[in-house]
């Protein structure tokens, strides 16, 4: 027996256009893109410091989504607690939503645990918010609103 899921779906105010990136924590962002570079032939098309999130930050395109590579600005910042913590690998991954309000209501309303109750800026001035891990089976999440 096949089983689709757990019952009809339910109104969603949260609309997932693509996968916008895949975020890797990585100790030297410049060894990285070298390393990406040299196995599978790509470039970062930006590159940008995000003090707000205490990262630099290189995103790579891969079809229609990125690689994005961050690599902390200090031990004490969010990234860097994770790469003393788990060492180098998946950080997150990031969903591109119509809505990031919608979304964030919508998210709270079915009991999700929102590390950004509301939005902020992140890389390419592009709006977005963190839902916790414990909710996505040990994944961090980000929603991301690009600017049209
Ligand atoms: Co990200």
């Amino acid at each position: 027996m096949v089983r689709g899921g757990t019952g009809p779906a339910k109104m969603c105010d949260v609309k997932l256009l693509n996968l916008d990136h895949v975020a890797i924590a990585v100790r030297d962002l410049d060894q990285a893109v070298d390393s990406y570079r040299q196995r599978y032939g790509v470039e970062p098309l930006y590159r940008e410091v995000v003090e707000s999130q205490g990262v630099e930050e290189a995103m790579i395109p891969v079809g229609g989504s990125f690689i994005q590579f961050l690599e902390p600005l200090g031990d004490d910042t969010p990234v860097g607690k994770f790469l003393a913590r788990h060492g180098e690998g998946l950080h997150h991954v990031a969903y591109a939503v119509a809505d990031i309000e919608a979304a964030l209501t919508h998210l709270k309303s079915v009991g999700a645990r929102l590390i950004d109750e509301t939005p902020r800026i992140g890389g390419r001035g592009a709006r977005i918010a963190f839902v916790h891990p414990a909710d996505a089976a040990g994944t961090l999440v980000e929603l991301v609103e690009l600017e049209t």
